[in-house]
């Protein structure tokens, strides 16, 4: 006899980060976790700093100024906001609060790793809905859901496919659900979304009793070290995971940084124009070389190799790690002939253009 978790905790895969090393290289390239190549606001880094003269007290577990720091940058109620060691941390929170053993949770095909995680980890079945051009396909997941179903997971963009449904398609899947089907919008790279059609979903939640939208500050604002991330509900929502989440799950050198970062609009705006110039540079440059690259909105792209020998995806990664460039893996996202590569500074962005176009020459 010993202690046993509850049944679908040993049935998780779990989550693998993607590497940071090379070894025996002195200059590495991490392209594997879509981090930003600018680093954070140097506000957010002096604020990190001055937090370190008050390690002994305990944070404000509320994270009230920089609930009221987010209300103010989007226009939103920080009563209705709930700050998170990450937006995974919500994420779990969301599934602990809303599945019991026995209800369905719906991700699709090449969906965050993290949705099928959570879901066992609350004793409930991830279904998993096929995508259509590595996108969501909404009639699929309305197809999918069951008296069972309690929970959508919708990454919006996607990671790793780079990919978005527009809002008409995410308002068209809230209108097929049933009204106890909570949707968790997840937006970690929606600071990255240049076209109009596209709304995070702001405008969802405000409306609707059901709808919930994760935020991070690990991407654009480069906070990924701190963990950091926030949601935005309806009170009912937010009042359940407030009941359960850690009562200061978030430190205080975390909300430093994170209010300091919001407030540094130019360093933001500075983050989005390099990567909507270099993003659509290594799409073209990549595509030239005769790789297929999925359009992507957010920062990073998925690049797809051909099965034929040497020239597959792991010979891709081996071949591309020996010159210190380092990218995502996506077997686990059911991708295994794809490699996931973010957004990098212009010399490790025109390095692996360079080191594709080498390896492609290479003689098989
Ligand atoms: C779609 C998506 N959601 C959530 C997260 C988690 O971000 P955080 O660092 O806030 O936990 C990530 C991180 O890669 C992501 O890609």
């Amino acid at each position: 006899m010993r202690p046993l978790p509850r049944p679908g905790v040993l049935d998780i895969e779990a989550y693998v980060p993607g590497k940071s090393s090379a070894p025996g290289l002195a200059k590495v390239f991490k392209l594997s976790s879509n981090e930003t190549p600018l680093g954070p606001s140097p506000e957010a880094i002096a604020a990190y700093k001055s937090a370190g003269e008050r390690l002994e007290e305990y944070p404000d577990g509320s994270a009230g100024e920089l609930r009221e720091a987010i209300g103010r940058a989007f226009g939103l109620d920080p009563d209705r906001i709930v700050c998170g060691a990450g937006s995974d941390d919500l994420l779990h929170l969301l599934a602990y609060a809303y599945l019991v053993d026995g209800d369905e949770a719906i991700h699709t095909t090449h969906g965050f790793l993290i949705y099928p995680i959570v879901t066992l980890g609350a004793g409930a079945k991830p279904i998993v809905v096929p995508e259509t051009n590595y996108t969501a396909d909404v009639d699929g997941i309305l197809a999918a859901v069951t008296k069972r179903t309690k929970l959508v997971f919708l990454a919006n963009p996607n990671n790793p496919t780079g990919t978005y449904l527009p809002f008409d398609e995410v308002k068209r899947l809230h209108r097929g659900l049933p009204a106890n089907v909570l949707l968790v919008l997840d937006a970690a790279y929606a600071e990255y979304v240049r076209n109009n059609d596209y709304e995070a979903g702001i405008e969802l939640v405000a409306t609707a009793e059901n709808v919930v939208m994760c935020r991070t500050f690990s991407k654009i604002y480069g906070l990924a070290a701190l963990r950091l991330g926030w949601m935005f509900g309806p009170a009912h929502i937010v009042d359940a995971v407030n009941r359960i989440r850690g009562p200061f799950n978030v430190s205080d050198g975390a909300i430093a940084a994170g209010v300091a970062a919001i407030k540094d609009v130019e360093h933001q705006e500075r983050s989005r124009e390099h990567n909507t110039r270099w993003l659509a540079w290594l799409t073209e440059e990549i595509g030239k070389l005769g790789l297929k690259v999925t359009p992507s909105v957010a920062n990073f792209v998925l690049i797809h190799f051909p099965q034929a020998k040497d020239r597959t995806a792991k010979d891709a990664d081996a071949f591309l790690t020996t010159r210190g460039l380092i990218l995502r893996q996506t077997t686990a996202y059911k991708l295994p002939n794809a490699l996931r590569l973010s957004v990098g500074t212009e010399e490790a962005n025109r390095l692996v253009v360079a080191a594709l176009k080498d390896f492609l020459a290479k003689p098989a």
